[in-house]
C-alpha cells in the first residue's frame, strides 16, 4: 500500500496510485454517520473503498448503507443477495452472468445507481475476487487525439448484449425476456455534474450509433483494453467480514469466476443515484 492519510479520527491507506483504498474505521464509528461525507468524498476520489473484517449482519449493513444514501429498494428492504446458489436466489444465476464482464451498473437505467456495498458473508475458496477500474482516469490518461475523436460519441446499451457474451446463441424465450428491458442510448464520454468525465464501457454496450457495427465494437472492446490496464485497476482479494464500496459512477467492476456450489454469499445494498450520463 503506498500512502496513509490521516483524516478526521480515521486512516486511509491506498492500495495503488489511481484507484482502491483502506479505511481503517470500526462498525460503531461507521453507522454513527458522522464520517458519511468524508467516505463519500473519498469514494469519488478514490473508485473503492474497502473496511476489512467488520462482519456486520443484515441490519448493520443497511443502518450504515442509509447514512451514506437513499437505498435503492430491492428485495428485502433493499439487501440483495449475491450468490450463484440457485437455492438461495433462483434468479441470481442469470442475473450474475454478466458480472463475470466488465460492466457498470444499470446502464439501462436513465441514471444509473450512485453506489453499491458489498458486505462478505462466505468466501469461496478460490476464486470470487472483485476487479475494479478507474473509468475517470482512464479518460483523463487518453492520448488528446483519441479524446477528440471519441468525445461526442453514443453508445447503445442493453441487457441483450450483456447476456449474448455469455450466451451467443439464444432461445427466442431468452431474446423475449432480454428484450423486456429497452435498450439505452449514452454517451462514451461521461462529463458528471462535477465537471470530471469518465468512460461509461462495459459488456452491455452493444454498439455505437451511426457506425458500421464491427467498426463501432471493435472501438468499444479497444477502449474497454485501455480502461483495464494494470495501472487503472484494483483486484480485491476478499477477507472474511469485508464490506466494500465502489462508486459506480466512475469505475468498471466484474468479478472472477468461483464455483458455484462454493457457498459463497455477499449481501448488496445499493445507493440511488443522482445524475443521468450526460
Ligand atoms: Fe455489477
Amino acid at each position: 500500500m503506498n500512502a496513509i492519510t490521516i483524516q478526521r479520527g480515521f486512516r486511509v491507506f491506498d492500495f495503488t496510485p489511481r484507484i482502491g483504498s483502506l479505511i481503517e474505521m470500526d462498525a460503531a464509528a461507521l453507522a454513527s454517520g458522522r464520517h458519511a461525507a468524508e467516505i463519500m468524498d473519498l469514494l469519488e476520489r478514490r473508485g473503492v473503498v474497502v473496511f476489512h473484517g467488520l462482519h456486520l449482519n443484515d441490519e448493520q449493513q443497511l443502518a450504515i448503507s442509509r447514512t451514506l444514501g437513499e437505498i435503492v429498494p430491492l428485495r428485502d428492504k433493499g439487501l440483495l443477495p449475491i450468490t450463484l446458489d440457485k437455492k438461495v436466489d433462483a434468479f441470481a444465476a442469470e442475473y450474475l452472468n454478466g458480472s463475470f464482464l466488465w460492466h457498470f451498473d444499470g446502464a439501462s437505467d436513465d441514471i444509473p445507481p450512485r453506489a453499491a456495498i458489498l458486505n462478505a458473508k462466505k468466501l469461496s475458496a478460490s476464486g470470487g475476487q472483485t476487479e475494479f477500474c478507474n473509468s475517470y482516469a482512464a479518460w483523463e490518461e487518453l492520448p488528446a487525439s483519441v479524446k477528440t475523436s471519441i468525445e461526442k460519441l453514443r453508445v447503445v446499451h442493453s441487457v441483450e448484449a450483456a447476456q449474448r457474451h455469455v450466451k451467443p446463441s439464444p432461445s427466442d424465450e431468452d431474446l423475449r425476456r432480454w428484450r423486456r428491458h429497452e435498450p439505452k442510448v449514452h454517451p462514451l464520454v461521461w462529463t458528471h455534474k462535477t465537471g470530471r468525465k469518465s468512460l461509461a464501457l462495459g459488456c452491455t454496450a452493444s454498439h455505437i450509433e451511426g457506425m458500421e457495427p464491427d467498426e463501432g465494437r471493435k472501438l468499444l472492446a479497444a477502449l474497454t483494453e485501455w480502461a483495464t490496464m494494470p495501472r487503472f485497476v484494483y483486484r480485491h482479494e476478499w477477507g472474511p467480514g469485508d464490506l466494500l464500496i465502489w462508486d459506480n459512477t466512475g469505475t468498471l467492476h466484474r468479478v472472477m469466476p468461483y464455483d458455484a456450489d462454493s457457498g459463497r454469499l455477499m449481501t448488496r445494498t445499493t445507493l440511488v443515484g443522482g445524475e443521468p450520463l450526460l
